[in-house]
């Protein structure tokens, strides 16, 4: 079979009004880049010409602004999950423009073969190539290639010749019950599916060719806090393998996105005790690939190479090396329940609040503000060895705290957050009942101005199991959308 090559105009012409377009690609990384500001240059022509024109969009996680934040300016979106972290279209769903639905990443492809959400009209797949009978070699994420071009009308390949270099992916999806069989993934390196999606060749309506790289994440410096947060993990960690909880092996580690997942990391690279350890994660940054060459990470399973372009070339450069230690999986397997709870992955995630009983806000600032979704967190924090959340424990100049009485969102309940860690120290909740947790929370997490300031909500609260007075719990974030600032608050109107 031999396919069109088509100009990214000229596929854009196959996107209409209330189609639902899936794409590879997860977070920045391999993802389309040509058809997509096409697609929103004809939504803004057509809303010109008084016309409707929005689509559906299913990702594996958050993409860039070449895609979120193009089609939320041109207001071509209506529908967004699973995860988004382009501050253009996180203001387009704080102000209810489009519909979004925050998902457990493992669960999209799932939710999409389910029937809940969409249609799949179209699926646009960034890659390397493809074959004359169907095999479609990705570039660097896996996301949800394979489902959604089992489940689209009209398949579009964006032929990246960026990349080149084949052979990193695992491409495995499930069978839907009651035919699901276990996931035999027993240790990180195994790999248990084909390197290439396939897709039947007669749906494909043609090949955008393109050059571009993925665009890239910029993370803040390391500062005290974010370093002394990284260094705290590690000393905790280092514990519990002491302490004979962790193996002496190690365990398979989990790490989240932004700049305190980073700074984590770092903190690991700089270690020298630890032992050398797997990844088992969803998305591989940089400081993975050097911790690789210095023989500590023996291997990286993820779902998204996140990697500066540089670091990328020399990973294309070097493959002969990292050929057996890097795996790309799509997200419903780097992210699946059933594996993570066999490996035993130890998760490190962050949370914008804790409660003093430990349950997390990962999402919506003040419980209103969506700030990007709950992404993978949920997968590994309620499936983990040891659920780990960090966090500074305070922001914007200390107006806020992030230990609070009560979360105003809850994303990750007191079930699910083992330890917490802020710059301060940690808060390990094993086996601890909530009043224990909420002194080790004040005590060893909370920001020093504001330890009294929690004891004081503690002794104003109604005695039970748990410990709160529900018409203060929330006061702290009433103040800060009232004043801006958590501190100003007077307990003693709640006694
Ligand atoms: N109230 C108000 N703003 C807060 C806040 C709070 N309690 N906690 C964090 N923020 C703001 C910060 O001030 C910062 O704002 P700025 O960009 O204006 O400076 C922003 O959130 C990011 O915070 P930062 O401390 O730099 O941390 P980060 O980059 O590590 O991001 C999360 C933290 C929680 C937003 C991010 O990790 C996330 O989205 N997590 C949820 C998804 C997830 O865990 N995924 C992991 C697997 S995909």
């Amino acid at each position: 079979m031999s396919y069109r090559i088509l100009t990214p105009q000229e596929a854009a012409c196959y996107i209409n009004n209330g189609d639902g377009v899936g794409i590879s690609g997860f977070t920045l990384s391999g993802t389309p880049k040509a058809v997509l500001p096409e697609v929103a240059k004809r939504a803004e022509e057509a809303h010109e010409a008084g016309k409707p024109f929005k689509i559906n969009l299913y990702s594996g996680a958050s993409t860039g602004d070449t895609i979120d934040g193009v089609l939320a300016r041109a207001k071509a979106l209506n529908f967004r999950a699973p995860f988004i972290s382009n501050p253009t279209v996180r203001q387009a769903i704080n102000d209810k423009e489009l519909i979004y639905t925050d998902l457990h990443l493992s669960l999209m492809a799932q939710d999409l073969r389910y029937g809940y959400l969409g249609k799949v009209d179209v699926a646009i797949l960034e890659a390397i190539d493809i074959t004359p009978d169907g095999k479609v070699y990705l570039t660097t994420a896996g996301g949800i290639g394979q489902t959604v071009a089992n489940l689209a009308d009209r398949i579009i390949i964006e032929r990246n010749i960026y990349h080149h270099t084949m052979g990193l992916h695992d491409v495995y999806e499930p069978l839907d019950p009651p035919y699901r069989r276990e996931i035999p993934i027993y240790n990180a390196a195994d790999r248990i599916g084909k390197p290439y999606v396939q897709v039947d060749p007669k749906k494909v309506v043609g090949i955008v060719e393109v050059c571009t790289p993925n665009e890239q994440v910029v993370f803040k410096e390391l500062d005290p806090v974010t370093r002394k947060i990284g260094e705290n993990v590690v000393d905790f960690i280092l514990n519990d393998i002491k302490r004979g909880i962790i193996p002496a092996t190690g365990l398979p580690i989990q790490s989240g996105i932004g700049n305190v997942g980073n700074a984590v990391l770092k903190a690991l690279e700089n270690c020298n005790e630890l032992p050398s350890l797997d990844l088992y994660s969803e998305v591989l940054q940089d400081s993975v690939i050097e911790l690789m060459e210095a023989g500590r990470v023996k291997v990286g399973s993820t779902c998204s190479l996140s990697l500066s372009q540089e670091c990328l070339l020399h990973v294309y450069d070097n493959i002969d090396f990292f050929r057996d230690k890097l795996i790309l999986r799509p997200s419903e397997i780097s992210n699946h329940p059933e594996v993570i709870r066999r490996l035993g992955v130890i998760a490190m995630n962050t949370a914008i609040a804790v409660d003093l009983y430990g349950c997390v806000n990962s999402s919506h600032i003040c419980g209103t503000r969506l700030m990007n979704g709950i992404g993978g967190s949920g997968d590994f924090a309620r499936n983990a060895y040891i659920s780990i959340f960090t966090c500074p424990s305070i922001q914007k100049g200390g107006a806020i705290s992030s230990i609070v009485p009560m979360v105003t969102h809850a994303d990750h309940t007191e079930h699910d957050v083992r330890v917490v860690v802020t710059e301060w120290g940690v808060a390990d909740l094993r086996g601890k009942g909530p009043d224990e947790r909420a002194r080790l929370l004040v005590e060893n997490c909370a920001h020093p101005e504001y330890r009294n300031f929690l004891w004081d909500y503690l002794k104003i609260s109604k005695k039970g199991h748990v410990s709160h007075n529900i018409e203060a719990a929330h006061a702290m974030h009433a103040a800060y959308e009232r004043v801006g600032d958590m501190r100003k608050v007077d307990w003693s109107k709640f006694v």
